[in-house]
Formats: C-alpha cells, structure tokens, sequence
C-alpha cells in the first residue's frame, strides 16, 4: 500500500514532494524517501515518519526541480534504510531511481536474470528489480519513457511506480497496474511550468485541484511543458482532467488531539451529510442508488456482500436488517477469501461491495470475481467518489463522511451503516415489506440519527474513566447478540488496532461453549446491551459470566434498566432506538479504544504494522 508522489517544476520540488507524503502516510509509514535531480541523482531516506525525513532533507539542504517520493507500507524485507524507496541502479554512466506501490509476484525470477546480468542488488525489495530493469533498458539506449514500458511488460503483479533518470533531469515517469496513480495537472489545469504525481488526490491539493486518473496499464511521462499518456499497447492516449472536489481543510485535524477523536465526533455530521438526499425527502426512491437502480433492484433475488476489516462489520449489520426487513437473502463474504473460494453465482444476485477508500485491492479483486463469474449486478458503497470501486460497479451510493485519515475506521463505518441501511428501506419497499406508515416511521427515526448520536458521544467521560482500567489488561472479549454481534466484532477490532490489547468478539450464546474457560477475574468482558428482543437472553449470559468472576462492562440503552452491582460497570446511552441501535451502539466502543489507547501511549492515528489503505492482497 505505500504512497508515491512525484514532481516536475520550475521550483524547489523537495517541500512539495515531502508535503504530499504527509498526506500519503495513511498509506504506510514504515520508512519514507526522496529522489531529486540535480547534477546527479540525490536520495535521502529515513526508516520512520514523514517528519523524520523531512528533518534529514532540511539539514542537507536537499533542493532540486524534479524528484519522486515514496512512504513505504513494508512488505518483501524488513523495515530499514536499505529497503526503503526509492531504489537506485546505476552504472554505465546511467542511474535511474524508482519508487513502487504494489507487489511484484514474478520478482525472484527477475532478480535471478538480473543477477546473471552483473546487476548487484543492495535491499531485500521486490522494487529493486523494476530499478535495474528500467536501467538496463537506459543502458541499451531507451529513453526513460520507453525504458519504463519495457519493463512494465515484464512486470507481474501489481504496481504504481515513478521513474526518474540522471540523463534527463526534467522528466518523471509514471505507469500503474492495479495500484492507483494519477497525474496532477500543473498552473490551473493547463500544464505548463509544472505537473505531479501521486497515489492519490489529497497529496497534491497544496499544488493542483486538476487531476487525471490512469487507466490500467497507462504510462505517463511528466515534463514542464505538459504530459503524455500512453495505453497498455503504447498508444497516446488522452484520459479526462477533473476538478477535485476535496477540501483542504477536511484533511485538517484542526482543535483535536487525534484524527481518531476528531472522526468519531465528526460523526454525527457525516450521517446528516450521508442522509442529506433522504432527510429532505418524503419518500425513499431507487434513484439514489443510480439511474439504473429501479431495472436492477427488480431483479434482485439475494444480496452478496463483499468487503474487509470494518466494512466486512457493516456488511455483516446489514445481513440482519437486509433479511428481517426487507426479506432478501443474504450472504456476506471476506473479500480475501470470496475471491479465491470456488462459489455459486446464483442468477438475481446484488453484489455489494462496501469499502471507505475504493481502494481495498482484495475488495477490487473480489468484485472482479464475481463479476467474471457472471454477477453483472454491482453496487458499491464507498467514501471516495473517484475509487476504483465506484468505477468498477453499475451502482454507487457515497458515504458522505470526508476524508477519514485515521488508520481505525470510524465515521466511514457508521455512514456505512446509514447507507446499508437505506438501501434495506428502498429494497422492502419495492417488495411490499414497508408500507408508508413504516417507512415515515423509520425515516423519521434516520432524521433523528444524529441528534442521538450527539448524546451518546456525551458518555465520553465516564469511558474514559473505564479505559484507565482497560489501560491495565492484556485480553479482553467482547459480546453482543443479534444485530449488535456484528457490533461487538467491530469493538473488539478498534480495541485490538490501537490498543496491541489482544481482544475478541462473541455471540453471547456461543460463551458456554468454549470462551467461557478464558473468563476470570482479569477478564474485562464488554458488553453490547440494547433494550431489543434478545436482552432477557443475553441477561442470562451475562450471569455466566459474573458466576465465574469476570467482570462486566455494560453498554446499555438507558430503558434497558440493568442496574450497575458489584463486577457489573454499566454506561447508559440513549433510549432503544429499534432497529437503527446498532449505528448508535458503535460509538461508545471507539471512544473506549480511543481512550485506552491513550491510556497505553500508543500511536492512535497511525498504529504499528497497519496502513489505512490496504491496496496489496
Ligand atoms: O477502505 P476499506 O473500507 O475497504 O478498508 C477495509 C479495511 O482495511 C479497514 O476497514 C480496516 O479494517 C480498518 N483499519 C479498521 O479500522
């Protein structure tokens, strides 16, 4: 997943370049690096942060018109200084330096020619070998662009790359197969003077709102007069400018402490933004999903899900709403392993893809799969309107949440949640299963969403006196029945990801028959405790718990009346509020991560070993 950025001007390069990976690092910040072009090329690498390599570049005095940037997520070779990008080749009176995005899978054998070669490799990347490819094809006479598509052909697996050359001190070269790269179009979209690189548009807002996507396959070959894209077969190729509609500021973590803290207050906000089309309607209609949502959705027979991580979490929330409102079988699947797992295509099958980035390159994968197994029916739900995901179905509903930077998802996860949701209503309503009174009743019931999700974020006192004690263990388990398991799977994960506190969700009915050996009284045991039909159920297993000394930390709706006791910790919300508790019922688990993780001095935007954009399988 890393992130690559890269620049030609008639100025120094070296702030912009370092400016547009701070805004990369949600990608990896493993290690971090630049490239420029002077008389010869100059690399200066850091193995940390951003702001690391920031320091390194000032005290060098590291000034050029032209370089690459990398911020690495590692994946072949430890996190050092000699894996971290870009990479070099040089000899021969040619160097060539490259940073990458993505995985080589044929890079053994590539190292291996290379080798035969006289090529001597000083880092365990499979990155290196696209350095010492497109030098050999310098060395042989190519120009840089044309040396870039010759390797690229030889290249299997996934990549973005940026390409720079000693002989040609005004030229980067980009190309992408399966990681996104687009072109910044410099001095207000006419490309003179100046033009960019990067992995994604945040990166270059400081320099450009103009931005051209690559397509597949693409090779784009940047200088100060303008740039060039040339297709998968070297043809010139013209790919549209668009005008981004992301805000600087949004990116911004302006009075909060932690992205985290200011996503999870953000929430209420990105809900209503979300909503925004249903707040102001009468009635729910099909056309919110897209013009061609009323032919597909009459069609619709069952619904599959595919997504990760938090996502995975809100398709798993909208199984339970998807089959109990609206009547329609559904299955949910891990992207990871729908895409390699020998599957039925049944014929009438909605397939939905949820992601925050669009990016999420098993997600991708899966969508592919299925559609190569003849499920044409595709609708995404996603956070960025230009994603991979969104170009890639026939239907798109966007989650209006912002930017979220934060590595632990969110506010993406509750406008999920809220979309899911909508798409449950339009689905009932087409089959007969929400008459206009209920459908009144629930949207109102929407309308009032953020409102009560402003009251539950008030309970953030009395958890964080909880998360001084969480701050303490190493284990925890989670527990929610119904709708609201998915929800304890979601708090265990944000606890895990920022904390490093080993922590894991539960059905409540599955305790007795095995988890409950793990309860003592070291144990915290948080508990998801709507006041809905399964609460008398779930009551009697929170007895199995205190039976055995584990204490409990309860999450209730305020009408849900379980009284606070001996081992028995309870933080009341707000009152039931039906089927839309689960959206309500997330917040106070994210708080107590955030809280925790406070507590334990971890690094809660960007914790260890993660990436927010995971776009390598
Ligand atoms: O961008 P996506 O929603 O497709 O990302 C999926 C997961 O990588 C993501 O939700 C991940 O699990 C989060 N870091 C969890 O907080």
């Amino acid at each position: 997943m890393c992130g690559i950025v890269g620049a030609v001007a008639r100025r120094n390069v070296v702030p912009i370049l370092i400016e547009g990976l701070r805004k990369l690092e949600y990608r990896g910040y493993d290690s971090a690096g630049i490239a420029i072009v002077n008389a010869a090329i100059e690399r200066v690498r850091a193995v940390g942060r951003v702001a690391e390599l920031d320091h390194l570049t000032r005290a060098a005095g590291s000034q050029a018109p032209t370089g690459i940037a990398h911020t690495r997520w590692a994946t072949h070779g430890g996190v050092n200084e000699q894996n971290a990008h870009p990479h070099f080749s040089s000899g021969a009176d040619h160097e060539v330096s490259v940073v990458h995005n993505g995985i080589i899978e044929n890079h053994e054998a590539l190292r291996a020619g290379l080798i035969a070669q006289g090529y001597v490799f000083s880092s365990e990347t499979d990155t290196e070998v696209i350095a010492h490819l497109i030098h050999s094809h310098v060395a042989a006479g190519a120009c840089l662009r044309e040396a870039v598509q010759r390797t690229t052909r030889e290249l299997e697996g996934a990549y973005a790359i940026a390409a720079v050359s000693g002989a040609e001190p005004h030229t980067v070269v980009g190309s992408r197969r399966g990681s996104p790269l687009l072109v910044g179009v410099g001095n207000g979209g006419t490309a003179k003077g100046e033009n960019f690189l990067a992995s994604d548009t945040s990166a270059l807002l400081q320099v450009t709102r103009h931005v051209s996507y690559l397509e597949e396959g693409d090779v784009v070959e940047l200088g100060l007069e303008g740039y060039a894209i040339f297709d998968a077969d070297g043809n010139p190729v013209e790919r549209p400018v668009l005008e981004s509609q992301l805000s600087a500021d949004s990116i911004e973590l302006g009075t909060y402490t932690h992205y985290m803290q200011k996503e999870i207050f953000e929430q209420p906000g990105a809900i209503a933004n979300t909503l925004e089309m249903v707040m102001s309607a009468r009635t729910l209609s099909t056309g919110l999903f897209g013009a061609d949502a009323q032919e597909v959705f009459e069609r619709t027979r069952q619904v599959l899900i595919i997504a990760c991580g938090t996502s995975y979490h809100a398709g798993s929330v909208a199984k339970y709403w998807l089959e109990s409102i609206a009547g329609i079988p559904t299955a949910v699947e891990i992207a990871s392993e729908y895409r390699y797992r020998d599957s039925v295509a049944l014929p009438g099958t909605l397939v939905i893809t949820v992601s925050q980035s669009g990016e999420t390159a098993d997600s991708i994968a899966a969508l592919q799969h299925a559609k190569s197994m003849g499920l044409r029916d595709t609708l995404s739900i996603c956070n960025v309107p230009e994603s991979s995901l969104i170009r890639h179905s026939k239907l798109r509903f966007l989650t209006r949440a912002g930017p979220e930077i934060g590595v632990a998802s969110t506010k993406a996860f509750t406008t999920q949640l809220a979309s899911l949701f909508v798409l449950t209503m339009v689905l009932a309503k087409m089959r007969g299963r929400l008459n206009a009174i209920n459908e009144q009743a629930l949207l109102q019931q929407l309308r009032h969403l953020p409102a009560a999700m402003n009251h539950v974020l008030a309970c953030e006192d009395a958890v964080r006196h909880w998360a001084g004690r969480f701050a303490l263990k190493q284990h925890a388990l989670f527990l929610g029945r119904g709708v609201h398991f998915p929800i304890a799977l979601e708090g265990a994960l944000k606890l895990k990801e920022v904390t490093y506190i080993h922590a894991e969700a539960y059905a409540a009915g599955e305790l007795k028959h095995g988890p409950l050996a793990l309860v003592d009284s070291q144990m915290p045991v948080v508990v998801v405790a709507p006041r809905d039909s399964l609460i008398e159920k779930l009551k009697s297993n929170l007895q199995e718990v205190r039976a055995r000394g584990g204490e409990l930390f309860i999450f209730a709706d305020r009408d849900t009346k379980i009284e606070p006791s001996d081992g028995v910790n309870v933080i009341n919300l707000v009152d039931h509020a039906g089927a839309l508790s689960p959206i309500l019922h997330v917040v106070p688990l994210q708080l107590l991560a955030y809280h925790t993780a406070l507590a334990r001095g971890t690094d809660v935007d960007k914790p260890r070993n993660l990436a927010k954009s995971v776009t390598v399988e």
